[in-house]
């Protein structure tokens, strides 16, 4: 499968979710590419560096596709080669995001508790809708950074779920500095120790609602 972690906005999760799905992917056994698609912010880039030079396995393949006529020919020519794909592109009006979308199986918004994100999603969906009058392709929402308690989550999964065209995952990822920690070491919340069960899980439930059926 193809998943794009794409979002016009900045600083929503698609790096720190990308780099956690590509592993668990990995680690249950399926040929995974992780896709660096963010020109600027070569993140996943730099902490798949720090993952090498610490010798941890698995090894993760990684490239940069941060141009959009590359990431569509490329991608064609991989997705043959690989079980999974996992693309981690953002930016308005990026070309490369808007060239991931019509490559995608499926698209993973994670979006937070806040109102500008919130906001945000309008602006992400006109690009969605114009990547989808092209080719059909599964949309998905996790409300990532969830707070410990009060009514933002509520609210926003409430925002989120009067849009038809996304699926919300059951579950959040919670505000959780393990996933600061972890990324920083190149490491899913997995493999980080000292390990964070709640974080452990709440991935375990994010990979079953993108790859369960
Ligand atoms: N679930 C989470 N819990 C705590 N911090 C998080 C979580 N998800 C993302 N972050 C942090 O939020 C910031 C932005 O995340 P990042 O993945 O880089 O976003 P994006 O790739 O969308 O710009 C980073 O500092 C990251 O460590
Ligand atoms: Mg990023």
């Amino acid at each position: 499968m193809i998943l794009t972690l794409g979002h016009t906005k900045g600083g929503v999760g698609k790096s720190t979710l990308a780099l956690n799905i590509a592993i668990e992917r990995l680690l249950a056994g399926a040929d995974t590419l992780l896709v660096d698609g963010d020109p600027k912010q070569t993140s996943i880039s730099k902490a798949i560096g720090i993952r090498a030079d610490d010798r941890r396995v698995p090894l993760v393949p990684c490239i940069v596709l941060d141009h959009a006529k590359a990431l569509r020919h490329q991608i064609g020519l991989l997705k043959s080669k690989y079980q999974d794909i996992v693309i981690d592109v953002g930016g308005k009006d990026s070309n490369a995001l808007r060239a991931a979308l019509t490559v995608t199986d499926t698209l993973l918004l994670p979006i937070g508790p806040e109102s500008v994100e919130i906001w945000a999603i309008d602006d992400m969906l006109e690009l969605v809708d114009e990547a989808r009058s092209l080719h059909d392709f599964r949309v998905l929402a996790v409300l990532n950074r969830a707070k410990p308690a009060g009514q933002d989550n509520a609210d926003t999964i409430a925002v989120i779920q009067e849009y038809p065209g996304i699926k919300l995952i059951p579950g959040s990822v919670g505000n959780r500095s393990i996933f600061s920690s972890a990324f920083g070491r190149g490491q899913s919340v997995t493999e980080y120790k000292p390990r964070n069960r709640k974080a452990v899980a709440e991935l375990a439930t994010l990979m079953l609602a993108v790859y369960g059926d």
